[in-house]
């Protein structure tokens, strides 16, 4: 098994100038900002989960045909009172906070409030601000430039700081230039506020709430023209066991319980006046949507659905260099049709080969599109983790796949043609894991057929990571 997929990235990269093989079409110009775990351990500690490691930030400038590459990580509260102390000060996904604590220690530790996490999930850029973000609604602020922590978020509006839970992906309407996201209260019941967030500061406003019989886990939502969807997957957070994690010895994801005979709820909430309409569905989980909109009397929202969370237990460092990742682990692309007359949810199954991480043609959100490009998993011998890249047509159910053995892609990200008449008419992004080389490469793809344009090598490995933004021409970088 190749352990280099997992494998801590030791030193941060100064800015590097990388040589490119192939042409980069002179109209691509931006920065490629990317966050995911980049070390797993502290001391003599190990994390045990893929989620648990630690936030590295990356950025590919991409100027004139040339590439540069950086790397720094996130120096979040976590982190640093934890390699500080070389000791684990924070209970994430897969790992207990204290690991060698006393229980006498751990129980009076119990009544503490937990660090903000490492925000390692994704990136969330407002005007001239840019932050690391997770699930947790704690956010790291950062220079977009220097890549150098500038600290947590302080909120100032209503919701302040007290608000644990906010999904790591906000939606973004690209025409009315809103971001919608959702805050939770975890409680002996679910308390959600559905809010706007302020596109120049980090404020959130509210437009709406839900009351519900228990907190459940949620990573991101879906947007039409007239609804925020927030949806209620049974995977019930115990707040009881959360708030006793230490002394009980539970990581997070310990704490999190799935209960099918609950269904999955799709609450449509208005976005003008926070009115909610909730629909039933069969139960399933969920961590991405890809896009959602409106056609006649039905909601349609295109989302990567796994049968049940056990993915989240396979994702288990251990056992994940164990066993790797099976085809029946992945998620499949499936479309809700929510009829709003007969209040019915249809779930369609729009393809057969495995996808996660989607993305698609930013300039088709809230609207019916065609193309969902992905991370996938072809079955080999030696297969460890998503081992290729995947476009399917929704429509025609056409697909594409780059895979090349040994190479262990990233999140494919869509970047169009300046003027592009055509939904496909673009460049796909995504950080390639060269097993053999012992390096990772920016690789460029034509969008349309899926053929390799270019690649950039960077002088490290990076394993592979989360989530990341493509910023075209919105700035000017400095070296
Ligand atoms: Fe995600």
């Amino acid at each position: 098994m190749d352990s280099l997929i997992y494998k801590s990235i030791e030193k941060e990269t100064p800015n590097s100038k990388l040589t490119v093989e192939g042409q980069i079409p002179e109209w691509l110009s931006g920065d490629l900002i990317r966050n995911g775990p980049a070390k797993f351990e502290v001391g003599d500690y190990k994390l045990n989960h893929w989620f648990d490691g630690y936030s590295m930030i990356h950025k590919f400038s991409i100027q004139d045909g040339k590439v540069y590459y950086k790397s720094k990580f996130l120096q979040s509260n976590d982190y640093i009172k934890s390699t500080s102390a070389n000791y684990i000060k924070n209970r994430s996904w897969g790992t207990v906070a204290d690991p060698c604590a006393s229980i006498f220690n751990k129980f009076f530790s119990a009544f503490t409030k937990p660090e903000a996490s490492n925000a390692s999930v994704s990136i969330l850029k407002n005007g001239n601000r840019i932050a690391a973000v997770s699930d947790f609604s704690s956010m790291v602020e950062f220079d977009i430039n220097t890549l150098e922590t500038k600290g947590d978020v302080k909120f100032s509006d209503q919701f302040g700081n007290d608000y644990m839970f906010s999904a790591a992906h906000s939606c973004y309407d690209p025409d009315t230039k809103e971001i919608f996201n959702c805050l939770g209260k975890p409680g002996p019941k679910g308390n959600f506020s559905f809010v706007k967030i302020s596109e120049s500061t980090f404020e959130r406003k509210p437009f709406g709430s839900l009351s519900a019989p228990k907190h459940t886990y949620f990573h991101s939502y879906a947007l039409t023209k007239n609804y925020f969807i927030f949806i209620e997957q049974p995977l019930e957070l115990n707040i009881w066991q959360l708030m006793f994690s230490r002394f009980l010895n539970r990581p997070y994801e310990a704490c999190l319980h799935w209960k099918p005979e609950n269904g999955t709820k799709f609450h449509l909430v208005n976005r003008l006046n926070g009115e909610v309409k909730t629909f039933k569905s069969t139960p399933f989980f969920f961590f991405h949507t890809v896009n959602a909109f409106e056609e006649a009397n039905e909601v349609i929202i295109d989302l990567c659905l796994y049968n049940d969370p056990s993915v989240i237990k396979d994702l288990y460092l251990d056992k994940l260099k164990q066993n790797g990742l099976k085809k029946e682990s992945m998620s499949l692309l499936y479309r809700a049709k929510i009829n709003l007359e007969i209040g019915t949810v249809d779930l369609i199954q729009l393809s057969d080969i495995p996808l996660d991480l989607p993305s698609f043609n930013m300039t088709r959100a809230c609207k019916s599109y065609n193309y969902v490009y992905g991370l996938g998993l072809k079955e080999t011998e030696d297969i460890e983790v998503n081992n290729q890249l995947v476009k399917i047509d929704v429509r025609s159910e056409d697909i594409k796949v780059w895979y090349h053995k040994g190479m262990y892609p990233s999140e494919p990200l869509f970047v169009g043609t300046p003027g592009s008449a055509s939904e496909d008419d673009g460049i796909i992004l995504s950080v390639v894991l060269d097993i053999q080389k012992q390096s990772s490469f920016l690789l460029l793809l034509n969008a349309s057929d899926f053929t390799e344009i270019a690649r950039a090598y960077a002088p490290v490995h990076l394993p592979i990571g989360l989530h990341g933004m493509f910023y075209q021409n919105k700035h000017t970088s400095k070296f």
